[in-house]
Parts: structure tokens; sequence; C-alpha cells
């Protein structure tokens, strides 16, 4: 597609890159003052990123962020430790698993850095009402999606039929990065994680081993890593339903369509000539998988009835 000198569009591009070239600025600045790498300091920014979206950062993941190779990312994280922003942990689920997080001091930083900017931006915006509020931030969120470092072009998925020990390595991916809810059917309290609720993990996901009761359950796994769940549920011979979930460190890299992409040759060889699945209007990471892989979208409210045929 080509870009032309009118086009609406690109007078965005440029305030886009007014904002981001200013806030660049002022973070090297700021790394300078603390006697940081701005590298260093973008590491920061992704691991408060990840403690306040709730999920495990590790290495493997920090180096994704940066696109900085597995021994640049073992000497930042020192400078980190060294510097007392960051510390390292044994996951305690998997113990060959390095987690990284944040000293109180980082926080503390980042604050200073980040503070008078936030408080004055979100002041702004209380000159928008909410749903101009919701525009600003699917603009936002579409063009994070273009311009997103980490985002393979396809990724190379597996779906691995669920057995004790594949559902015992899928509720640590759970544990750490997605709620009781929005993995299983509800249980008391399921916005945490309880001894109670991972054993209701275990209990409903063995009930489905083999496809027993019409349902074949298959963790996903991108990158030789475990990254969440997707089903199918016979509905007759010929139809079928399905529902996924992924971690959120998994989630907007590709990984949901391509799952998709792999059930739907997994149900074309088992008979199915028709995928059906529920989600809402405001899921546009499940819509978007969807309609990538083919499906026809029916609005009722704010409902949506998906269907995938295959030919
Ligand atoms: C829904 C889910 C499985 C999708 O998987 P995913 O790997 O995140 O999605 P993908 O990266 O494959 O992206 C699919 C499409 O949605 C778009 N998308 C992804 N994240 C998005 C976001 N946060 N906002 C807007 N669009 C988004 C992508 O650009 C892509 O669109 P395209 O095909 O036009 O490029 C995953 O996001 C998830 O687990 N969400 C939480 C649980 C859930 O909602 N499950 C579904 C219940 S119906």
């Amino acid at each position: 597609m080509d870009v032309d000198d009118g086009d609406a569009g690109l007078e965005l591009v440029h305030l886009l890159r007014r904002i981001t070239g200013r806030m660049d600025l002022m973070g090297s600045e700021f790394a300078a003052a603390n006697g940081l790498h701005p590298t260093d300091l973008r590491a920061l920014i992704h691991l408060l990123d990840a403690r306040r979206e709730g999920y495990a950062a590790t290495p493997g993941w920090l180096s994704g962020k940066l696109a900085l190779n597995s021994a640049s990312v073992t000497a930042l994280v020192d400078r980190l430790v060294r510097a007392g922003y960051v510390r390292r942990t044994r996951d305690n689920r998997d113990r060959r698993r390095v987690l990284l997080g944040v000293q109180e001091e980082a926080v503390r930083l980042g604050w200073a850095f980040f503070g008078g900017v936030i408080t004055d931006m979100v002041a702004a915006m209380r000159e928008f009402d909410g749903a101009e509020l919701a525009v600003a931030r699917r603009f936002l969120e579409r063009m994070y999606d273009v311009v997103r470092a980490d985002k393979p072009t396809d990724p190379t998925v597996r779906l691995l039929p669920l057995d004790e020990a594949t559902t015992e390595r899928l509720l640590t991916v759970a544990v750490h990065e997605a709620r009781p809810i929005d993995v299983m059917p509800p249980v008391p309290d399921g916005e945490v994680w309880t001894p109670a609720a991972e054993n209701a993990f275990r209990e409903f996901h063995r009930a489905h081993f083999e496809g027993a009761r019409g349902t074949l359950m298959y963790a996903v796994e991108a990158g030789g890593s475990l990254t969440g769940m997707i089903r199918m549920a016979r509905l007759s011979p010929d139809e079928a339903e399905t529902g996924m979930w992924l971690g959120r460190s998994a989630r907007g890299k590709g990984i949901g369509t391509a799952a998709l992409k792999a059930l739907v040759t997994e149900a074309a060889a088992a008979g199915v000539r028709l995928i059906v699945a529920d989600t809402t209007t405001g899921n546009a990471a499940a819509l978007g998988a969807l309609r990538t892989c083919g499906a026809t979208l029916t609005n009722h409210g704010d409902d949506v009835r998906a269907e995938l045929p295959i030919s």
C-alpha cells in the first residue's frame, strides 16, 4: 500500500513519533542522571509492567522484549541485580525456571521518572469522555500491534493432548499467567489461586483426558513452551465448539491464531465440518483470530457467534 503526503493517518504517525521521541529523550536524561544504560531503563520498565499486569517475567521473556540475545540479557540482569533494582528467584513450581522480580527501589525509581508525567497525562485525559477514551485505547493498541518487536510472523505451534504430566505443566502456566476464572468453570473466589482451585483445575482437565465426554483438550506449545489451552467439544458428528486461553505474556503474538489453525486441521481430520465459538464484541483478539481463520461472525448484542466452516 502506498502512503501519500495528504494521507490523514500520516499526520497521526508524526504525532506519535513526537510523543515517543520526547519520552525517549526524557528516559535517556533520567538514565544518565542515575548511572543507568538506556537499555537497563527499558528493561526496568518492562519488569515494572510485568509486575503491574501480574505475569511472571523470565530472562527469556525479557530478551524477547528487548530483542537482545541471552548473553546480553544475563549481563544486563547482573547489572540490575548489583544495583539493587532486580532479584532473581527460582520458580517454586518449576525449579528450572528463573523468575525476575523488581525491588522496591526500582518501583521508587520508576515513579521518580514517570510520576510527574503520568499524573499530567491522566489529568489531561479527564478532558475526554469514556467513549472517546475507548476509541483512543483501540487506536493505540492497534498501533502498538503494528510496531511491536516481539511479534513473530508465524509462530510454530503444536497441540499436545492433555495427560497428567502436561496438565501439571499447564497448571504452572495458569497459576502464573491467568486467573482461575479464565481457565475453567467458576470455582468459589475465582479471582485467586488456592490449593482447592488448583485441584479443581486438575479434576476438570482429567475429566476430559482422551476426549472423554466428547471434548478433546490440548495444551498449546509455542517455541518449546506451554502457553495455554484450546479445546474441541463435539456437538454432533459434523459440528464442534471451540474455546481457548493463553497466558498473559503469550497473548498478541499470533499464537492464538496459529493454535486455532492447528485445531481446524485436527477437526478436519476427525470429520468435523463446522466449528462454532462464542465470544463478545469486546474481545478483539478472539475476534481477530476467528476472522483470520475464516469464521463468519454474527452479533447478538454484546455476544458474538462465530461459525467456521471446514471445506
Ligand atoms: C483470545 C486469545 C486466545 C487470542 O490469542 P492471541 O495469541 O492473543 O491472538 P493473536 O496474537 O493470534 O491475534 C489475533 C488477532 O487479534 C488481534 N489482537 C491481538 N491482541 C489484540 C488486542 N489486545 N487488541 C486488539 N487486537 C488484538 C491481532 O492483531 C490479530 O489480528 P489480525 O489477525 O487482524 O492481525 C488470547 O488473547 C487470550 O487467551 N485471551 C484471554 C482469554 C480469552 O479471551 N479467550 C477467548 C474466550 S472467547
